[in-house]
């Protein structure tokens, strides 16, 4: 048996507008998926899945990951979860050109599915790992965080950036333009997570920006300016001590700047009523700046705050389900057996 963990990531800055090629800084926290893979004698694929719905699930099946029948589950979400399973074992079976390699998977998350942390990447990331190493092939995180990408790309039709899946390849803080993505330094910010329970559709919010942004030019100039946004902050990231807990100042600066780009994600139709009521919870709490993570529609938000105040608030807040503290995951894809 070999067995891969990824992080899930906070967005810093810049989903929706790293789509049309500005940049993004996403961070990886300590949240990951975990995915454990036997080869099998067969070409069968075997899935069994913790903790990505409130059940988990089974499934088994034969040969083509094309083939697979409907997955006969109470939630779209875990029919959402097969499709990144099945694109990571595509990409495995690529990788090691082994095209009827069949596999067991398991896979153990600790990230919310559909909730803005990046659970389909960790999962796709994992799997691929673990997938490879299982067939004898070990590839580069550079490669790892590439066929992620591409089998995300397949299952949200094109529609997908390399953001999450380079951060959850490589942790840490990471900044994506286009195919141009690296590392950065970045303090151990104070990220605070609040979770309304529910879930967005990526790949449905993505294409409403896509047609907002067709049709009104001021929306153009809206996901340009989240560019900008994550222009100034960088800056501010690149001026700081990656060594040293982060300066009040810096916390206030990336706090207002978080405040500015959660505005134009609302504007341009990606929040929800849960998500800006637990952004509103979080600033009335004292949080330096606060805005939704992810592809929106509901799901998480994340905050900057080093006291316990905004959990606490969050905790108390009707559309909150969970709030805890995730701390920077400088480390990204991960051997575990
Ligand atoms: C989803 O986590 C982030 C989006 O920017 C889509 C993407 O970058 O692929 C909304």
């Amino acid at each position: 048996m070999t067995v891969s963990s990824a992080p899930g990531k906070v967005y810093l800055f810049g989903e929706h507008a790293v789509v049309y090629g500005e940049p993004a800084v996403p961070c990886a926290i300590e949240r990951r998926a975990t995915v454990a893979v036997d080869a099998r004698e067969d070409d069968h694929i075997r899935v069994e899945a913790r903790d990505l719905s409130l059940d988990g699930f089974t499934v088994e099946y034969a040969g083509d990951t094309d083939d697979r029948p409907d997955v006969d589950v109470p939630s779209g979400l875990v029919d959402a979860a097969m499709g990144y399973i099945d694109a990571a074992v595509e990409q495995a079976r690529d990788a090691a050109d082994a095209p009827d390699a069949g596999f067991d998977i398991r896979v153990e998350s600790e990230i919310p599915l559909g909730a803005g942390l990046g659970s389909s990447a960790a999962v796709v990331v994992a799997g691929i790992d673990a997938a490879t190493r299982e067939l004898g092939v070990e590839l580069s995180s550079e490669e790892l965080a590439d066929r992620a990408y591409r089998a995300e790309y397949d299952v949200q039709d094109g529609q997908a950036s390399r953001a999450d899946t380079f951060c959850s390849a490589m942790g840490g803080a990471v900044r994506v333009e286009g195919d141009d993505c690296r590392r950065i330094d970045a303090p151990n910010l104070p990220f605070v997570v609040g979770f309304d329970g529910g879930a967005g559709d990526t790949g449905e919010l993505v294409a409403g920006v896509r047609s907002l942004r067709e049709e009104y030019g001021f929306a153009a100039d809206t996901v340009e300016s989240i560019g900008d946004i994550v222009r100034e902050g960088e800056s501010l990231l690149a001026a700081a001590d990656p060594a040293s807990d982060p300066e009040p100042e810096l916390l206030a600066d990336l706090g207002r700047l978080m405040d500015f780009d959660h505005g134009l994600l609302e504007a341009l139709g990606v929040s929800s009523r849960t998500l800006d009521n637990m952004v509103w919870a979080a600033r009335e709490a004292g949080a330096h700046g606060a805005k939704l993570t992810g592809a929106g529609g509901g799901g998480c938000i994340v905050a900057l705050d080093e006291t316990p105040e905004t959990r606490t608030a969050l905790r108390y807040t009707a559309e909150c389900r969970d709030a805890f503290r995730a701390e920077l995951d400088r480390e990204g894809v991960r051997a575990e057996k």
